[in-house]
């Protein structure tokens, strides 16, 4: 029983819970994997390449995607069909509808952890929020079903804003506790991202992996000695047609149709470098000056893990110097881009070891396009 005059009206992150995969699959076995694919289609083709009807296609490489990306390998829910040059995408046995649903089950999984970091009971959680980029499902909402299976007594919906969702999850919580319409939410990321990824196109085999993350966003007044207090949170979102992904239920092929890539993860790689550094940096910049904090004075920024050089042009833009890796840690190399849940797991990963009083910055950008910079400063 929480006692109401307690309550302060003021968010903070009690604390965050992390799920990753057992398998892994380094670059060695993803290129080896593509170019065997490649030579059996080139193989079957013959003809029509020699003809000049279709083009050949092309290996794969470690060093680029190494020097391109800096993934060196991601986790995955199902190595063998993603590896298998015949499937190349991830399968599992179809679950009834009385059986949790994977996307749940590792939802609840590193939601767990969270409530067992925070010492917090589930049935003292109000809300649960899964804010994720890929749903398994139009409803009933993932959201209810982890609040289900936790035992929570309230509310959930699930909500997709693509690599920005878990901060827009954050910044919705934090508003909950806000308004004093919730003292305990809970936002849940669980990114199967090896489902919406074309493992057969060259330009983005690589980019795409699994985890989930979760994160207890509380009212100050009921939230464990040890917390982030939020400072500041602040969203934003631009029409970009540089990366989409077209699946849907009115957008799906009829049987006698063939897929389309497009029903998959497409992008514009270099436009969207290009386009969302500049856009992230500036806002960055903008909502520590809201907020009257010296950007140059940020402790740590777990940023949005896509891409390394990215993520290297933003720090330096915010901090006025390059980044060492313990202003700006990377987890992309072993986990690759796993959406919304990059910037937790950086966070989740990589603050234990900051001081009271100590600021950073949680910071996402993705799809749509949309960012999303929570402020944190750890407290207790
Ligand atoms: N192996 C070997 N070579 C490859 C390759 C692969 N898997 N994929 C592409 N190449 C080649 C291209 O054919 C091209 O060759 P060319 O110069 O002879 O034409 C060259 O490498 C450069 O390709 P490009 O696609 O321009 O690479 P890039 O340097 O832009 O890197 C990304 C690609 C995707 C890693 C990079 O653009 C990126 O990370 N962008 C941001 C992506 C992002 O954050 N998206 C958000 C997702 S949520």
């Amino acid at each position: 029983m929480t006692d109401i005059a307690r309550l302060t009206g003021r968010p903070v992150i009690s604390a965050t819970g992390l799920f990753t995969p057992e398998d892994s699959i380094s670059n060695e076995e993803l290129v080896a994997s593509f170019n065997e694919y490649v030579r059996r289609h080139n193989e079957a083709n013959a003809e029509a390449i020699a003809t000049g009807e279709i083009e050949p296609l092309t290996e794969s490489s470690v060093e680029f995607i190494e020097k391109a990306s800096g993934i060196k390998a991601r986790h995955v829910m199902a190595k063998v069909p993603v590896l298998d040059p015949e499937i190349m995408a991830p399968r599992w046995p179809q679950r009834s509808n009385d059986e949790l649903s994977i996307l749940a089950e590792i939802g609840v999984k590193a939601a767990r952890q969270a409530l067992e970091r925070a010492g917090r009971k589930a049935e003292d959680v109000d809300a649960v929020l899964c804010a994720a980029s890929n749903m398994e499902r139009p409803y009933p909402a993932m959201a209810i079903e982890i609040q289900q299976e936790l035992g929570i007594d309230g509310f959930g919906f699930d909500m997709n804003v693509a690599c920005s969702s878990a901060t827009f999850g954050i910044q919705t919580a934090a508003d909950y506790i806000r308004a004093g319409n919730a003292k305990s939410v809970l936002v849940v990321s669980p990114e199967i991202t090896s489902g919406h990824l074309n493992w057969r196109d060259r330009d983005s085999h690589f980019i795409f992996g699994d985890v989930a993350t979760a994160v207890l966003v509380e009212d100050s007044g009921i939230a464990p000695k040890e917390h982030w207090d939020i400072l500041g949170t602040k969203l934003k979102t631009v029409f970009s047609n540089n990366i989409r992904n077209n699946f849907g239920f009115l957008n799906r092929a009829y049987p006698d149709e063939a897929g389309g890539p497009d029903k998959l993860f497409v992008q514009e790689g270099r436009k969207v470098f290009k386009e969302v550094v500049p856009m992230v940096a500036q806002m960055i910049v903008d909502e520590a000056a809201r907020l009257e904090i010296d950007p140059a004075g940020l402790r740590r920024l777990w940023l949005h893990q896509a891409n390394t050089g990215m993520n290297r042009l933003i720090a330096h833009r915010v901090l006025g110097h390059e980044a060492s890796e313990d202003e700006s840690p990377t987890v992309l190399d072993t986990y690759g881009n796993t959406s919304s849940a990059g910037s937790i797991i950086a966070f989740h990963l990589h603050s234990e070891d900051l001081a009271e009083g100590d600021t950073g910055l949680i910071c996402s950008f993705g799809a749509g396009y949309s960012a999303g910079t929570v402020f944190v400063r750890r407290a207790g």
